[in-house]
């Protein structure tokens, strides 16, 4: 049996059938109210069919104040859960052969002025990315502590929902990986200063998240390998981190890097990264050596070749595709199947890279939102259009429109 269609069970007794998993891609389907939306059950009963072992949603902001863009689904403490929209998500993404978990997130910081005004972060420090951000307010130990029960309560509504676990987003620069940086975590508290503080956000959420769901039910991190920023959480903090999630009983840790100021998930963060594929494979290895849980590595990964390399050489037990998924739904299958050779959705390169990651994220939600309207992914859809129109919704919500 090929090592990717090995399968591999977790600490809470689940298993997934097969080492291939969607990672999580921010659907911007909500309804209106912040709930999952009957798009998002129609995307995921197709995403279902295409064999993967496991898929993770996109971020599920854990209260309305955690929005990151516009269609985000929101958990809504105070006015009880919406559980039936989830439900009915949860099905359809557990229609296929995989298994799925919800991605819980809060954006923190990195929320455009046109979806929250008056945004929370560790610290005041704002985010400068062309006036879009507005500069954050510092959250009290108080509001923290509230934060760390909105993340469990969104967990159990999760497995109420039927879902089999849940992901916390500690990647990409939002709320939890703002706390992990010393640039962006400037607090004299117990949550900030020396990384033990800095993880303690983290920590109190993954801790309260299990109390919360009990021992059998699947709890799993995405974690940067480093924010690329001078200064910033590196690989070696990361590596600490990981190492304290793995005793803390993570049954599934997803290497990831980069944030909106180094889109390093998007763009190899060095060529030699690049022409491996595998933007963080080094990493994963060196976080390998650190910890026992299974790894999922995410980011750049194309071909079945490097695929099995990376699961082979054990530096990783599950591959996570993202954009490969998004434009072709099936490719889970057909690499399962020894189909194909390669992705079609080439990640960018060249001096223009960092340039072109700025339309990835539009172009690929719209991928996902063809497949919410019943139709297939469209590899000719124009990139400039998908921008425009994308920055269109942006100026219009921006004006109140
Ligand atoms: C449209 C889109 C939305 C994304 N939203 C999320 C998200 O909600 N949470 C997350 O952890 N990563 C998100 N990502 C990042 C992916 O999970 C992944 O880390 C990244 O795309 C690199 O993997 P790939 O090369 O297979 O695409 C998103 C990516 C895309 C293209």
């Amino acid at each position: 049996m090929s090592v990717l269609a090995r399968p591999l069970s977790l600490r809470s007794g689940l298993t997934l059938p097969n080492r291939i998993a969607k990672a999580a891609m921010s659907e911007t389907m909500a309804t209106p109210g912040g709930e999952p939306s009957p798009e998002l059950e129609v995307l995921y009963r197709r995403l279902a069919r295409g064999g993967a072992g496991l898929f993770i949603t996109g971020n599920v902001m854990v209260e309305p104040g955690g929005a990151g863009e516009p269609g985000n689904v929101l958990v809504r403490p105070r006015k009880g859960p919406p559980l039936e929209a989830f439900r009915r998500w949860a099905a359809a993404a557990a229609s296929g052969p995989g298994v799925a978990f919800v991605q819980l997130n809060h954006a923190g910081r990195q929320s455009p002025r046109s979806v929250n005004g008056a945004p929370v972060a560790p610290s005041a420090v704002p985010l400068r990315l062309g006036g879009m951000f507005v500069a954050p307010r510092a959250l009290t130990g108080e509001e923290i502590s509230a934060l760390v029960g909105h993340f469990a309560g969104a967990a159990r509504l999760a497995q109420e929902a039927g879902f089999s676990g849940v992901q916390l987003h500690a990647a990409h620069g939002y709320l939890f990986s703002q706390f992990l940086s010393p640039l962006t975590n400037l607090r004299t508290d117990a949550w900030g200063g020396p990384l033990e503080n800095r993880m303690r956000f983290l920590v109190e959420s993954l801790r309260a998240v299990r109390r919360a769901v009990g021992p059998r039910f699947a709890v799993s991190v995405k974690l940067n390998s480093s924010d690329f920023l001078r200064g910033g959480f590196g690989d070696e903090e990361a590596t600490v981190v990981a190492r304290t999630l793995d005793q803390e009983g993570v049954e599934l840790l997803e290497i990831s890097g980069g944030t909106y100021e180094r889109p390093a998930m998007f763009v190899a963060p060095r060529d030699s990264t690049r022409e491996r594929e595998a933007h963080f494979l080094d990493y994963a290895r060196q976080i390998r050596g650190a910890v026992g849980c299974p790894l999922m590595l995410t980011g750049g990964l194309r071909t079945p070749r490097v695929i099995e390399e990376v699961l082979l050489e054990g530096s990783a037990d599950v591959v996570g595709l993202a954009r490969p998924i998004a434009l072709e739904p099936d490719l889970p299958m057909q690499i399962l199947a020894g189909r194909t050779r390669a992705s079609a959705a080439t990640p960018p390169s060249g001096r223009l890279a960092v340039l072109a990651a700025a339309t990835e994220g539009g172009w690929y939600h719209e991928q996902l939102h063809r497949m919410g309207r019943g139709l297939e992914p469209d590899a000719k859809l124009s990139r400039v259009r998908t921008l425009m129109s994308a920055a269109r919704t942006m100026w219009r919500r921006a004006e109140g429109g």
